[in-house]
């Protein structure tokens, strides 16, 4: 360098004053990391004046040497204080940003909760797949031929009144809302080989309004089980444990003489309800009896050789008496408060 720069108290002075002025003035870490090359970095005036240390005469180099060691000192110190100035400015600034109110109340997303009728569905269908039955399913818009045709149904049946059954148009196309499980049973029969042990559970539609013990739409579930051999004494022990699982150990049932077209005997089913809502009773649970033979042969098995018992029952309303639900309304209308009270199972 050809300027002649002379190290004394106030030349030191001013250059360190420069210096300092250029280092207070940054106003964050960046600009204060740019101002390193005009403080105390390489080029920097401080720099040039500390080279000229080692030429000036043996004589001065002390006192200068002191001068250059102090300003050095004054400014690393003041540059790594504003340093550490920013940096505490900076941390604080995170801080803040990532703070978090451990008193603040959490937000919890509101699960949801399986239908009670899914539920007993399952349950019911897990009763008949521990003893090895199959679970089967038919088509909701049935044929008028396999939902009473099939069944034994005579063709004045009440039930096929356009009152009671939704008829689907056109009408020529003998479409009907399925009116009960039943033909699932023939369905069954024609789909699978011998022997059959089947449940069916599914949605049955009637001409009914909505009350608070009729709906329009419910379900039930069928059984239907063809073998060789089968006899009544097979078709109660079936329904026995059944009972003895959905209603408690000291569940029983009872048989009554009646009447369905595709069953011969036919009988109404009651349970022995133990746990029933103001003391054990009986109630009336379902239908049942053996295969009416007629119906074997609509679906090709020979009654001669095999026989087959079925019962059916509504799935609402063995909610209703099993878990003491009073309104139909309640299953329909699908408020989440009225499927947590049975457990939400997911
Ligand atoms: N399908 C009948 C109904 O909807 C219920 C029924 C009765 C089913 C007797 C059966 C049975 O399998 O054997 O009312």
């Amino acid at each position: 360098m050809s300027e002649k720069i002379e190290i004394t108290a106030s030349s030191v002075a001013a250059v360190v004053s420069d210096a300092l002025k250029i280092i207070k003035s940054a106003q964050d870490l960046a600009a204060l990391k740019s101002a390193k090359p005009a403080t105390i970095g390489d080029g920097s005036p401080f720099a040039a004046m500390s080279a000229k240390l080692g030429k000036l005469p043996a004589a001065d180099k002390a006192t200068a040497g002191k001068l250059i060691t102090e300003a050095r000192a004054t400014l690393n110190t003041a540059f790594s204080e504003r340093e550490a100035h920013f940096y505490q400015l900076e941390q604080a600034a995170k801080l803040e940003t990532e703070r978090v109110d451990i008193t603040a109340a959490p937000i919890t997303q509101p699960i949801g909760a399986r239908h009670p009728l899914s539920l007993l569905q399952e349950e019911i269908a897990d009763v008949f797949v521990g003893m090895g039955w199959e679970i089967a399913e038919g088509p909701e818009v049935e044929s008028e031929w396999f939902n009473f045709d099939s069944l034994n149904f005579d063709a004045d049946h009440p039930a096929r009144a356009m009152q009671d059954t939704f008829f689907v148009e056109p009408t020529e196309m003998h479409l009907v809302m399925r009116t009960h499980t039943s033909p699932v049973q023939v369905r069954s029969l024609l789909e699978r080989d011998l022997p059959v042990y089947v449940l069916c559970p599914g949605r049955v539609f009637r001409t009914d309004e909505l009350d608070a013990t009729h709906t329009p739409v419910f379900h039930q579930v069928e059984g239907l089980a063809v073998d060789k051999g089968l006899t009544m004494a097979d078709l109660k022990g079936t329904l026995e444990h059944f009972a003895r699982i959905m209603f408690g150990p000291e569940a029983k049932i009872r048989l009554r003489p009646s009447f369905f077209p595709f069953t011969e005997p036919s009988a109404e089913l009651d349970v022995w309800h133990p746990g029933a809502k103001g003391g054990a009773r009986w109630v009336e649970w379902g239908g049942c009896g053996m295969v009416n033979p007629n119906v074997l042969r609509a679906a090709g098995v020979d009654p001669e050789i095999y026989t087959g018992f079925a019962f059916g029952m509504g799935i609402e309303r063995t909610l209703m008496f099993r878990n003491d639900v009073k309104d139909m309304h309640d299953m329909v209308e699908a408020d989440i408060r009225f499927s947590k009270q049975f457990g939400g199972v997911l």
